[in-house]
């Protein structure tokens, strides 16, 4: 274990904020983390996995845990199945490289998500008609005040549309430390309903996809809309698209009858992307706090922004969209 002190946190988050943590956790191990636990007992704690889902807003006084164990490992396999067991520390777009190398069906289309394994799990991390919950068979966590360690089976984390137990009922009571997916080794169920999916794969005449060919076309749209975190800081979606009522939905369609949506149980789903450009914000900057000029539901630090200048930007197209709409629009990043 590694402590460090008053150290910048500017490279271990997407949106590249320049804030300090008073005190700075570096764990490479399950025995470490239960060691600094242990250490740490009365304070509060920080997790930090890949630094991607999280908008932070001042120095940080709680102490950073920093996860970054490594390690990948197969559990068990059969003829048609496999369960890969990977670190909380890995990298999400490492391991998802690594399982399409070796044919490994599943998370194709979670291709070039930034952040870790660890965090995969708390917000169940989707993108082009699959989410994290299609292919997690269960994770290791460890309770932060008893130390003890629990395996949550697929049930138990509860999971739904960029939640879970993780963030709510048991919010700040487990550090995950790796996670176990269940993926085909023949026979995978490829996901290419998505309108945008399909597009790529005709466009370059492929018929019979293989898994590589879907994680390719995600990676080529994730490009072509999403800006990299390497090039400008952002953390992807800044909002969650709001869900709204079956009555709330026709008085929406009616007045917006141009307005794209999804049908969510007897709910309705709203692009917040779409709701923010009508607000006018699409690619607008205030200073170096931004509107991603290609995907107006993502936020971006042009270089310098603060976090709290991020924050006030994402208050105004909260306050904006409900003005417009009447909808409230949910922040999917964590604001600390
Ligand atoms: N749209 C606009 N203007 C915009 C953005 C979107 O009109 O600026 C419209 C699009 O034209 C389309 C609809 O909104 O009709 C949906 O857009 P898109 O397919 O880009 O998906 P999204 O609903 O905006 C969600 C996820 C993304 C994920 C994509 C693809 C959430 C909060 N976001 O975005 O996730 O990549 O679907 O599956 O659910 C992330 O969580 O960080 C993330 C990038």
């Amino acid at each position: 274990m590694k402590v460090l002190y008053n150290t910048s946190l500017k490279s271990y988050n997407t949106f590249g904020i320049d804030v300090k943590a008073k005190t700075f956790v570096e764990i490479t191990s399950e025995k470490e983390l239960i060691d600094a636990l242990d250490q740490f007992r009365d304070e509060d704690k920080l997790v930090l996995g890949g630094g991607s889902n999280m908008l932070l807003t001042k120095d940080v006084e709680s102490v950073v845990f920093h996860l970054n164990s490594k390690g990948k490992e197969i559990l068990k396999e059969d003829e048609n199945t496999i369960l890969v067991k990977a670190s909380a520390g890995e990298n999400w777009h490492s391991l998802v490289l690594w399982c399409i190398e070796k044919n490994y069906g599943g998370l194709e289309n979670l291709s070039l998500i930034p952040g870790n394994v660890g965090t995969s799990p708390i917000q169940n991390i989707g993108a082009y008609g699959v989410e994290l919950k299609d292919v997690f068979y269960s994770c290791e966590a460890i309770h932060t005040k008893t130390l003890k360690k629990h395996t949550f089976s697929k049930e138990e984390c509860k999971f739904g549309y960029r939640e879970s137990i993780f963030k709510t009922t048991e919010k700040g009571n487990y550090i995950i430390t790796n996670v176990t997916f269940q993926l085909t080794k023949k026979n995978h169920t490829l996901n290419t309903s998505y309108g945008v999916i399909e597009e790529v794969l005709t466009q370059k005449n492929i018929a019979s996809p293989t898994i590589k060919d879907i994680s390719d076309a995600v990676i080529s749209i994730r490009q072509s809309k999403l800006p990299d975190p390497k090039e400008i800081g952002n953390s992807g979606s800044f909002f969650k698209n709001p869900v709204i009522s079956e009555k709330d939905f026709q008085h929406f369609i009616t007045a917006n009858p141009n307005a794209p949506f999804y049908k969510a149980g007897d709910n309705y789903k709203i692009p917040a992307g779409w709701l923010i450009e009508q607000c006018g914000f699409k690619g607008k900057r205030f200073g170096d706090a931004g509107v991603h000029a290609k995907q107006a539901l993502v936020l971006v630090n042009h270089g310098e922004a603060t976090g709290k200048e991020i924050f006030e930007l994402s208050q105004k197209i909260q306050q904006t969209v409900f003005e417009n709409f009447g909808i409230k629009i949910e922040t999917e990043v964590n604001i600390i």
